[in-house]
């Protein structure tokens, strides 16, 4: 089982949903990259479309393979964005942000008018929640928001990169919150958005459209039940 490749298939596929004229959200990860560098060569064989990216990292990457890029100030809606998830569940409810870029993906797959998420195999799992939740908070008072996210029953750690906290593009701190089997996630994020310093939580409910699946050598299509 090679998951590297199952990530270039769904990453590759998704690109292909892609139309002339699109403006697309540009998702972030090791998955999400495959995705943007075959759209960079669908731009370079003709192919019209204008990108925003969801990290400075993406952002680098679109313009190596030369994706023309958008930003909020020129265009507030999109056609479609292409992201990759930590977990995703049947109804196609997902942790994401294990990449620390949770709340520019957040922000761009609300813009859109689509979502597709796409991964290797193992990121389809039966109920979210192995995966720790990543929630971005405000630098300012963030034990605070840990304090009261501990209190909703999740074992919660500050992300480390180096000798210090992690630092996110958007100059927020994310806590990876451990809750378990997450049985209702439409409540779970509305409690987290109540918390104040929470700047957004990796749980996306009820965005994604469809996933597509590396599995083996295919891609298999998810879409929750009408
Ligand atoms: C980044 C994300 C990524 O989509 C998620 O972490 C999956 O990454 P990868 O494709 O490298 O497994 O949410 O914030």
């Amino acid at each position: 089982m090679n998951l590297d490749h199952e990530k270039k298939l769904a990453g590759e596929a998704a690109a292909e949903l892609v139309e002339d004229g699109m403006t697309v959200g540009l998702g972030t990860g090791s998955t999400a990259a495959y995705a943007v560098r075959r759209l960079g060569e669908r731009v370079r064989a003709g192919l019209h479309v204008r990108g925003l990216p969801t990290s400075t990292h993406t952002e680098a990457l679109a313009r190596e393979v030369g994706i023309p890029l958008v930003d909020f100030a020129e265009v507030t809606r999109l056609d479609l964005t292409l992201d990759g998830a930590d977990e995703i569940d049947p109804d196609l409810n997902l942790i994401k942000g294990g990449g620390g870029a949770l709340f520019r993906e957040k922000i761009v797959a609300a813009a859109s008018r689509r979502l597709i998420i796409f991964a290797d195999h193992t990121k389809l799992v039966p109920q979210l929640g192995a995966f720790p939740l990543p929630v971005e908070v405000n630098p300012f008072g963030w034990q605070v928001a840990a304090e009261r996210i501990a209190a909703l029953g999740a074992h919660v750690t500050l992300r480390q990169s180096g000798e210090g906290p992690f630092v996110s593009d958007n100059h927020g701190y994310i806590l990876d919150c451990f809750f378990g089997k997450i049985d209702d996630p439409v409540a779970l994020e509305r409690h987290l958005a109540a918390v104040t310093g929470v700047m957004e939580s990796g749980l996306f409910v009820r965005m994604a459209e469809r996933a597509l699946l590396g599995d083996g050598q295919a891609v298999r299509t998810i879409q929750p039940a009408p």
